[in-house]
């Protein structure tokens, strides 16, 4: 969190002129537009900062997410997500994350209603859901139907409307797991089942998957619930910053939800939840441990679900799934991959090589293992982190369109390719 302690001038002296400038620092930060002013002559462009990877850039002012990384915490509008968790639901969650404010009784009442009437989606998505091979990864799927949900919407491309925004996003909240639904019915070669208007958010998630005969258990809706309300926003991360970048050329919100989408689906982003499970079973068993964290410090793979770029402590995150792995497994009977995790943690956190790097469990850790628990296979884990994920997408968009100093983000790059040459005609190359 910004304080004025943080606040006052930044005094630098360009050797190359003996010339001294004084910069504002404002919340920490100096304005990157500022060292423009620093030149070695009129016609210079002036000096730029080179940061691939965004490892020391703000991109915007934010206030919807606050995330200290090294003392583990994470709070949504203010709002400590351990009391989230406890407390409040998804959809409670998603109004916070958008208008600022928890909802009134009577407005989440009408918003849960809104949203769980919005969850079918145009027969055209079942469609062409249908034309995907079936073996289709769901994300990929999912990254389609976005697109498809921009041409069946165009009016979303009033992006400066406001009844067309809310329409917009809050139909990405009722509609993404809709999509992630029927992509996989489709990989089971079934069809899909209507979302039920009377019942809520997440049961209508578990019967769209499992059937509407399915009946789940209260404690199995409450843990997906709380897993949603943990992925619902991390800040500027990789997909939410590819939703602020693609959305800043003032394309529909659905194109800019399908990008984040794309992003999220990386091994290194959200498709880390299912690589953890792949790693798991791999490993076998608690004995081939060692093993594996070796392979590991000798850079022959990742530890999965470990290391986080700004936490450098335990992620909140990761404490609420553990504890919600015991609730989920109450009901269920336990994951046998569970002793698996947990003696790898256990192993990590005591090894050097993890513990210099401050490399701790993050979220991805243990939510594969309740998704599998609830019946879930691991190429749809990283759908559910998007379902999760939707809010804090569309809450990060609307603030990005609202932002005053918004441009199309467009970055700069050092140019280190070949000097003018003449073209080779091609009999001659
Ligand atoms: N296993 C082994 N070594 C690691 C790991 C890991 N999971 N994560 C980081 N390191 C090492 C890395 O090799 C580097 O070592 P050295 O300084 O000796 O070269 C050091 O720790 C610092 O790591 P980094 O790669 O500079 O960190 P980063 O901020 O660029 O990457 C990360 C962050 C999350 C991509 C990375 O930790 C990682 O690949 N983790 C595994 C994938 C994963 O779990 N992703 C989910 C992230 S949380 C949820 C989400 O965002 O979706």
């Amino acid at each position: 969190m910004a304080t004025e302690a943080q606040d006052g001038t930044l005094t630098v002296t360009d050797n190359r002129t003996g010339t001294t400038y004084e910069f504002p620092i404002t919340d920490g930060t100096i304005r990157a537009t500022e060292l423009r002013n620093i030149k070695v002559s009129d016609d210079d462009f002036g000096l730029m900062t080179y940061d691939p990877a965004f490892m020391n850039t703000v991109s915007c002012r934010s206030a919807i997410t606050y995330l200290d990384g090294d003392n583990g915490v994470l709070r949504y509008r203010g709002y400590p997500i351990e009391q989230l968790a406890a407390k409040s639901t998804f959809l409670e969650v998603a109004w916070l994350l958008i208008h600022g404010e928890l909802p009134t009784t009577a407005e989440l009442a009408s918003f849960t209603e809104d949203i769980v009437g919005r969850m079918p989606v145009d027969p055209s998505i079942a469609a062409s859901i249908g034309a995907f091979h079936q073996d289709a990864h769901p994300m990929g799927v999912v990254e389609a139907g976005f697109g498809q949900l921009s041409t069946l919407y165009p009016e979303a491309k009033d992006v400066d409307s406001d009844p067309e925004r809310m329409d917009a996003l809050y139909n990405t909240i009722a509609k993404i797991p809709t999509i992630g639904a029927l992509a996989f019915r489709h990989n089971q070669g079934l069809d899909g089942v209507a979302p039920d208007p009377v019942l809520g958010y997440s049961t209508n998630i578990l019967k769209m998957f499992f059937g509407s005969d399915y009946e789940p258990d209260p404690r199995l809706v409450r843990a997906l619930e709380i897993l949603l309300i943990l992925h619902a926003d991390h800040e500027q991360n990789c997909s939410t910053s590819t939703v602020r970048v693609v959305g800043s050329s003032r394309v529909d919100p659905y194109s800019a939800v399908g990008a984040g989408v794309a992003a999220l689906y990386g091994p290194l982003h959200g498709g880390a939840n299912e690589a953890v499970l792949v790693m798991l079973r791999e490993i076998g068993s608690k004995d081939n441990v060692p093993a594996f964290v070796e392979k590991v410090k000798n850079r022959e793979a990742l530890l999965m679900g470990f290391g986080h770029r700004v936490y450098k402590n335990y992620d909140p995150r990761a404490t609420i799934i553990k504890k919600a792995c015991d609730d989920v497994f109450e009901v269920t009977g336990v994951n046998p991959l569970l002793e698996i995790a947990v003696e790898l943690e256990r192993t990590a956190l005591n090894d050097e090589f993890f513990v210099r790097r401050k490399l701790y469990p993050n979220v991805d850790f243990y939510s594969g293992l309740i998704y599998e628990a609830l019946g879930i296979p691991s190429d749809m884990f990283t759908v559910m982190f998007a379902v999760g994920r939707a809010p804090g997408w569309v809450a990060q968009w609307l603030e990005m369109i609202n932002d005053n100093e918004q441009k199309i983000s467009r970055p700069r790059q050092v140019y280190v390719g070949a000097d003018e040459r003449d073209y080779v005609e091609i009999e001659s190359r």
